[in-house]
């Protein structure tokens, strides 16, 4: 055995003891003849002094430079009590007797010692390098231990692991499916799946009962911090179940998770609320719970407004959504900054953003002056002096979605989650099953096609399809959706009124996914399921502020890999092979990083 002990794991009652240790050159000190090294590994660091005395090590010595890889015998020994650290490890240190190089590095483009922090682009570029960090490193760590928690408890709990296919037709999800071309089948593509949805389903009619699989999702879809176009699920699903199964048993596996991986403790059941509560009180179907700042709803009080600005919206079926900023805070926001939190709702989508600033018995603010009817309603939701109050008058999903938007921009502005806040997961409930389009009318899917109607609602697929609920549930952590799931349709004539429902002639329906429905003629139990954001779960973990921080090798916002370069043009000759003519090669072909 070359290496004795890892270098981050030299402790006290090593000292007296001969050791090899292999690692890197994390810095290099030239002291008056006494050469200092800092030898790193994956375990952490550890001092070598090389002596002049010690005469082939210290040559050695004199030639390294950072981020060359060593081995270095030597004898442990207890460093002076004024020159050690607290972590434990600076409490020893190596004198060498022996070093041989096993690896000369270049100076490598992006430093691993030392505080310069390079662009993301470039330590993406490097990734490598960058992974030699500690605190980069970490983010993998802490996945690592959330997928064994994983695996151990679904384990017990009776689930098996099963892969599914990733070269497969494509999956509804709402996102652009990435194709592989078939070169056995010229002009037929496979399409990677954006979940193995479908597949777990038919799992269930295999009778597997309990699946679950750390599965790669593809998803051709804009870019954010929260996505990535290659990701990981954490999909399962059971058998015989009722939306109160599939809650509690994530709530006992999240416990374990997330303890495991970063010692929380955190507390269940996890307050659930329906879509429709979460819109009004949170201006969000992913609510961050972690502060107030609830949205109000203001449509009765101003219910024959003089104000021509929001009688009109009311006029038009719309609401007034109210926000209030309590006194305490309200200071903080200047003129320049309420301006910019109007921006901030116009980008949301609302053509506006009121504000009123609660002064004696009446309202400061551009709208006050016509507000004077309803100035002592508007009292009571602006108690004390110096409250504000930001106002939309909208459609309903428009006002709550703005100021939803105008309230974690608040979040953000005025600090109002502090550091040490405990996480706070919820189930968002009871979702719409479809959704209308603005622009052509037409109806389609919230979640996928194969999210079960509720029953109560069921018998107004037809005849009202925007008032039904579907039996579908989101997981929010702090503001962000890390999983969404539902029960699914089990039988064929309700999946057939599903498909007409969003406008799918029978024999689209067929053609796309007539060997899902013909399964569903020969005996399919209850089922559902759920599909958790991994990196999502991991980001929020690690405390990392980009899922790119959580994955090995992550692709820019533009879906590039600055590492290897991917995507990239192939060979002429590939192509033939496959059938393809570009119509159009883009001229140079520009490379993604
Ligand atoms: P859904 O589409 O809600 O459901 O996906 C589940 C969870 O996956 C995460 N997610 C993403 N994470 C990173 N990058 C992306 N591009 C991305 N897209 C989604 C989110 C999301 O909540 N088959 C269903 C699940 C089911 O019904 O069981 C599905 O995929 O955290």
């Amino acid at each position: 055995m070359r290496r004795t002990r890892p270098c981050g794991a030299l402790r006290r009652e090593h000292a007296g003891t001969t050791v090899v240790l292999n690692g890197w050159v994390h810095r290099r000190r030239d002291l008056g003849g006494l050469i200092f090294l800092d030898l790193r590994d994956h375990a952490g660091r550890v001092q070598v002094l090389v002596e002049p005395g010690a005469a082939d090590a210290f040559d050695v010595a004199d030639t390294l430079r950072a981020e060359w890889v060593i081995e270095a015998t030597g004898l442990v020994r207890e460093r002076p009590e004024d020159q050690r650290t607290d972590d434990g490890a600076g409490a020893v240190e190596v004198v060498a007797e022996r070093i041989e190089v096993l690896a000369a590095a270049d100076t490598p483009p992006i430093q691993v010692a030392g505080d310069e922090r390079a662009s993301e682009e470039l330590r993406m570029r490097y990734r490598y390098l960058d992974l030699r960090r500690p605190d980069r490193m970490e983010p993998l760590r802490v996945r690592h231990r959330a997928i064994k928690a994983i695996w151990d408890f679904l384990d017990a709990e009776g689930f098996l692991q099963v892969e599914t296919p990733l070269l497969t037709l494509a999956t509804p999800e709402g996102a652009r499916d990435y194709l592989v071309p078939a070169r056995v089948r010229p002009g037929t593509f496979y399409a990677l799946p954006q979940s193995p949805q479908l597949f777990k389903q038919l799992l269930m009619a295999g009778g597997a009962d309990r699946y679950f699989q750390i599965a790669r999702c593809f998803r051709d879809e804009d870019l954010r911090a929260d996505r990535q176009p290659d990701f990981t699920q954490l999909d399962l699903e059971m058998s015989f179940v009722e939306v109160d199964d599939v809650l509690e048993l994530n709530e006992r596996l999240l416990k374990e998770v997330t303890h495991a991986a970063v010692g929380w403790n955190i507390a269940t059941p996890f307050p659930r609320l329906t879509h429709a509560e979460a819109i009004d009180r949170f201006g969000s179907d992913k609510p961050d719970l972690r502060f107030g700042y609830e949205l109000s709803d203001l449509s009765d009080l101003f219910a024959g407004t003089a104000f021509r600005g929001f009688a009109s919206a009311l006029d038009a079926g719309g609401t007034v959504r109210a926000l209030r900023v309590p006194s305490a805070r309200a200071g903080d926001l200047s003129r320049k900054a309420l301006d910019e939190l109007e921006a901030h709702a116009k980008v949301h989508g609302a053509k506006a953003m009121a504000w009123l600033r609660r002064d004696g018995d009446g309202f400061k603010g551009p709208i006050a002056k016509f507000l004077e009817a309803e100035t002592p309603a508007l009292r009571d939701h602006a108690p004390e002096q110096s409250d504000l109050l930001l106002l939309i008058a909208d459609r309903r999903a428009v006002a709550c979605g703005a100021l939803g938007a105008v309230r974690l921009a608040l979040r953000d502005r005025l600090g109002l989650v502090p550091d040490d806040a405990p996480p706070a997961f919820a189930w968002v409930v009871d979702f719409p099953l479809l959704e209308q389009d603005e622009e052509t009318g037409a109806w389609t899917y919230m979640h996928h096609p194969f999210t079960r109607p509720h029953a109560d609602d069921l018998e107004r697929l037809e005849s009202d399809p925007g008032s039904v609920r579907a039996e579908a549930y989101d997981l929010v952590l702090n503001g962000f959706e890390i999983g969404g799931g539902s029960l699914r349709i089990h039988d064929r004539a309700t999946q057939d009124r599903m498909f007409r429902a969003l406008g799918f002639a029978d024999a689209e329906a067929e053609e796309r996914f007539g060997f899902f429905l013909e399964a569903l003629r020969y005996g399919v139990p209850p089922h559902g399921g759920i599909a958790w954001g991994l990196d999502r779960l991991a980001m929020l973990l690690a405390g990392a502020p980009s899922l790119r921080d959580v994955i090995a090798f992550p692709k820019n916002v533009r879906g590039g890999d600055p590492l290897t370069g991917a995507p990239a043009p192939v060979d002429a000759a590939q192509l033939e092979e496959l059938g393809i003519r570009l119509a159009d090669v883009p001229e140079p072909v520009e490379p993604t990083s």
